[in-house]
Formats: C-alpha cells, sequence, structure tokens
C-alpha cells in the first residue's frame, strides 16, 4: 500500500512537473453533455450548460496526490434556484476520498450558497456552507483547495474559507493516500438544492451556463511550499472574518444531525 501511493505520488509529480497553468484542451476532457460542454479561447476557457434534458461535465486527465487546485468561475447568473455547479477532487471506486466545492443556485436577488465538505474512505458529514460576500455571477472570481498532509484549505480570492486539519492520529479519517482528479459539472438538483428543494429550476430560462478558466494545479512535491502550507496571522484573521459573517451552515454547529456530539476535529479546531 505505502509503495503503490509513493508510486503514485511519484507519477503525479512527473505528471505536473512540466507544468503550471492548465490547458483544458490538453489537461482536461468533457466527460459527458453531450455538446453542453465547451472549450473556449483555444483552451483557455471552458463553458458548462444544463437544460431540462442534460447537465454537463469535465474532469482533469491527471490524477494528483496532493497539490494546490485553482478555478476561476463565472456562475449562472439571474434565477439559476435548482441548479448546481461544482469544483471538486475526487478519487475513484469504493471507499472514495473527495473534497468539494459546489455552488448552489438560488432565484434571482437571493445569494448563492457555497456548500463544501470532505470526504475520507466513503465517509462524508463535514459539510461547512457559505454566503460570499460579492456577486459570483458579475464576474470571475479565483476558487482554491489546497491539499497537503497536514491540511486541506478552501480558499476564495485566497482567502480561507475553511480549514480542515488532519486528525489522523484522533482517529478521524483524512484523505491522504488516494490520488484524486478534478471534477467540474454543472446539474440539476432542484430535489434539494435550493431552499431545501422547495424553489424547483425554471426551464423557461434554460440553458443555463456557467464558465470556468486559469485553471492551474500546482503538485505538491516535497520541499514546494504548498506540501506544508499554513495560514499566517492575516490569514487566519481573514478565515475568523468569513466564519463569523458569512458561514451559514456548520455540521461541527448541528446537534440534531448529531445528538451523540459532533467528531473530534470540530472541538480541536483552531485558528
Ligand atoms: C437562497 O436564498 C435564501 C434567502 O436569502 C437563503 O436562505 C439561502 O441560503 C439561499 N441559498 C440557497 C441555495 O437556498
Amino acid at each position: 500500500m505505502a509503495i503503490l501511493s509513493n508510486l503514485s505520488f511519484l507519477s503525479a509529480f512527473l505528471a505536473l512537473a512540466c507544468f503550471a497553468a492548465a490547458d483544458f484542451n490538453r489537461d482536461a476532457e468533457i466527460t459527458w453533455g453531450d455538446g453542453r460542454g465547451k472549450i473556449l479561447d483555444g483552451g483557455r476557457g471552458l463553458s458548462l450548460s444544463l437544460d431540462q434534458y442534460s447537465g454537463s461535465g469535465f474532469q482533469s486527465r491527471n490524477e494528483h496526490l496532493f497539490g494546490r487546485f485553482d478555478m476561476q468561475l463565472k456562475l449562472v447568473p439571474g434565477n439559476s434556484a435548482g441548479t448546481v455547479t461544482t469544483f471538486f477532487l475526487s478519487s475513484q471506486g469504493a471507499g472514495h476520498d473527495e473534497i468539494d466545492f459546489e455552488f448552489l443556485g438560488n432565484s434571482s436577488g437571493n445569494p448563492y450558497t457555497v456548500h463544501t465538505n470532505v470526504y475520507s474512505q466513503g465517509k462524508g458529514d463535514k459539510e461547512q456552507q457559505f454566503h460570499l460576500w460579492f456577486d459570483p455571477t458579475a464576474a470571475f472570481h479565483t476558487y482554491s483547495i489546497v491539499w497537503n498532509p497536514n491540511r486541506i484549505i478552501f480558499l476564495v480570492d485566497n482567502s480561507p474559507i475553511r480549514v480542515f486539519n488532519n486528525h489522523a492520529g484522533a482517529g478521524v479519517a483524512f484523505p491522504a493516500t488516494q490520488a484524486m482528479r478534478v471534477y467540474c459539472s454543472l446539474w440539476n438538483a432542484d430535489d434539494w438544492a435550493t431552499q431545501g428543494g422547495r424553489v424547483k429550476t425554471d426551464w423557461t430560462k434554460a440553458p443555463f451556463t456557467a464558465y470556468y478558466r486559469n485553471f492551474k494545479i500546482d503538485s505538491c512535491a516535497a520541499g514546494t511550499s504548498c506540501a506544508s502550507q499554513e495560514l499566517d496571522a492575516k490569514a487566519r484573521n481573514r478565515l475568523r472574518w468569513v466564519q463569523q459573517k458569512h458561514m451559514v451552515y456548520n455540521y461541527c454547529a448541528d446537534s440534531n444531525r448529531f445528538p451523540q456530539g459532533t467528531s473530534v476535529e470540530c472541538k480541536r479546531s483552531r485558528f
């Protein structure tokens, strides 16, 4: 097992050593949607669309064990209720690991919800949700996942919004052995996404389109900065501000759902 994961680490490193800024033609493939996903500007941009017959999606060609993954997104404008736009990492097969950014659309004038989650060995239930401090449909903004052996950091325009530390020592599973691909999609989830499923997708507004660009992957090879990336005092202040002012759901505070008490990492998290 250890040998296997070292090998995949090495091949991820070799695959990455030659580039930083990705080209959607070279580094990604549109995997579903029957023409609804389109590569733009010679590989520098990509659009996904959704209509009542199908959504669409793409994935990175390579898998990576640790890295910093940046994506710029411009979300579906106007009435985006029922739609979900995603940017996430996932391993394959049973007992999978996953690190999620999902953008839950809303009726016009109401805010998107940024949904984050971490799955380790197939088990999730670690959701935190946020409203953004800007309109994510008016311009591109950068969403990043830093994933190293010590922690996972979710960032929006370089502001950390969430940190999930590795507490494997205290029995909390942490994704650290399975390489993951980047996946992005736009799909209909009006059975649950918007205001708990009460607001449905308005198909008269279809097709819905979201835009992606400036996809970047930096591997966390030993000795590079992201292998040990931590938050400095300024970043910790920013994280505190986001968590106090913009968080709308925290699994750590949900005693209805977790009557036996929240997980160990909730008690230990500090920033
Ligand atoms: C939609 O807007 C409502 C009202 O502002 C808000 O409570 C909710 O979190 C927003 N997002 C979603 C996905 O429902």
